[in-house]
């Protein structure tokens, strides 16, 4: 038997997880656990990129995370689950990464560019959120990882890490390190209550751990066909935000169903938000009841992560020590060497 893959992702660690999260990553990542191996983590340090000077919420976003993937069906028991900054080794291979990673190849990424310009409030301009990138090379290089799920917004950050494994195979000349290849999830389109995508920064978001009661309210206050005023209006599944939301959680024939009954006007909006607010509550349904179990006895949690910490410290040696053989860092070879001469 050939050796299983290795798939790994991280996500930074912005807290609760909301459908789009849902349907644009974790899910995949869920998919993925029967046919490799799997490493999973929190990116807590690339919180602290653009967080830095307030810290005070990323442990808890952290956990909360991680809370929701084990609720969603992340399963310790075949993947490796664990926060960044429980492994050192990240930052050890950040650090030699970083000698070999021209400027230019970091100044020219196009979310670089985008985040320096668009975000206001911090201050980026940081060597640590220069080297975001690098950063996220070292988080699948030192897995020796050849799969990388992860929605298209990553593609230039995959592309550089590809550029950075291959120099640096090329400099020493060994090939330590797969070059990494992106998975993409294919665009599943989730928009938030107010038709714009879903976005925690946007608060359009229904998370993975609202309340019913929660997700009715949400559901109520959807968009939907905006030409279709009166309940006797013909209405328009293809430019409706409840449709995008059936074609995720709700059956073939209650698809059908739904865009048979609006296109005639047999059903109302409020009808399809109250038969929508319901299949997404029985979708929700299993996530709920794990979390609840999850949440009674919090030690599980920390202990899911400190094991999974442990197991990706075992693969992160290995990376390491073929690393620091090829940067000229192994003194025990090099003290046997000069014995000999
Ligand atoms: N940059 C990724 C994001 O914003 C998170 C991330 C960090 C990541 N390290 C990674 C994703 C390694 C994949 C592999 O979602």
């Amino acid at each position: 038997m050939t050796e299983q893959k290795t798939v790994l992702s991280g996500m930074r660690s912005t807290g609760k997880i909301h459908l789009g999260n849902y349907f644009g990553a974790l899910k995949n990542w869920i998919d993925l656990q029967d046919g490799y191996r799997c490493y999973y983590f929190a990116a807590d340090w690339h919180a602290l990129t653009t967080d830095y000077a307030d810290p005070s919420q990323t442990a808890a976003n952290t956990l909360e995370m991680v809370t929701d993937w084990l609720a969603a069906g992340l399963d310790p028991a075949r993947s490796t689950i664990f926060i960044q900054s429980m492994v050192p080794d990240h930052a050890e291979l950040h650090l030699l990464m970083s000698m070999i990673t021209p400027l230019g190849w970091l100044e020219r990424v196009p979310t670089y560019k985008e985040q320096i310009q668009q975000i206001e409030n911090k201050d980026l301009h940081t060597y640590g959120f220069l080297g975001y990138p690098v950063l996220q090379t070292v988080d699948i290089a030192v897995y020796r990882a050849h799969f990388v799920p992860v929605g298209e917004d990553q593609a230039s950050h995959l592309e550089i890490s590809r550029e950075i494994v291959r120099r640096f195979n090329y400099l020493y000349q060994r090939e330590i390190f797969p070059e990494p290849r992106a998975l993409f999830t294919p665009a599943a389109k989730v928009p938030g209550i107010d038709g714009r995508k879903m976005s925690k920064s946007y608060g359009n978001a229904i998370n993975l751990s609202d309340s019913p009661d929660e997700i009715r309210k949400k559901c109520m206050q959807m968009f939907t066909d905006p030409q279709r005023i009166k309940r006797s209006d013909p209405g328009r599944p293809e430019v409706c935000n409840l449709y995008d939301f059936h074609k995720l959680v709700s059956t073939p024939e209650v698809q059908e169903r739904v865009a048979c009954d609006c296109r005639a006007a047999t059903i109302g909006c409020v009808d399809d938000k109250k038969l929508l607010a319901q299949t997404l509550i029985d979708y929700l349904e299993p996530m709920r009841r794990r979390r609840e179990e999850l949440l009674r006895d919090r030690d599980t949690i920390y202990d899911i992560l400190l094991e999974g910490s442990k197991k990706a410290r075992e693969r992160t040696a290995e990376t390491m020590e073929q690393v620091r053989g090829a940067m000229g860092l192994d003194y025990r070879k090099a003290l046997a060497l000069a014995e000999k001469v």
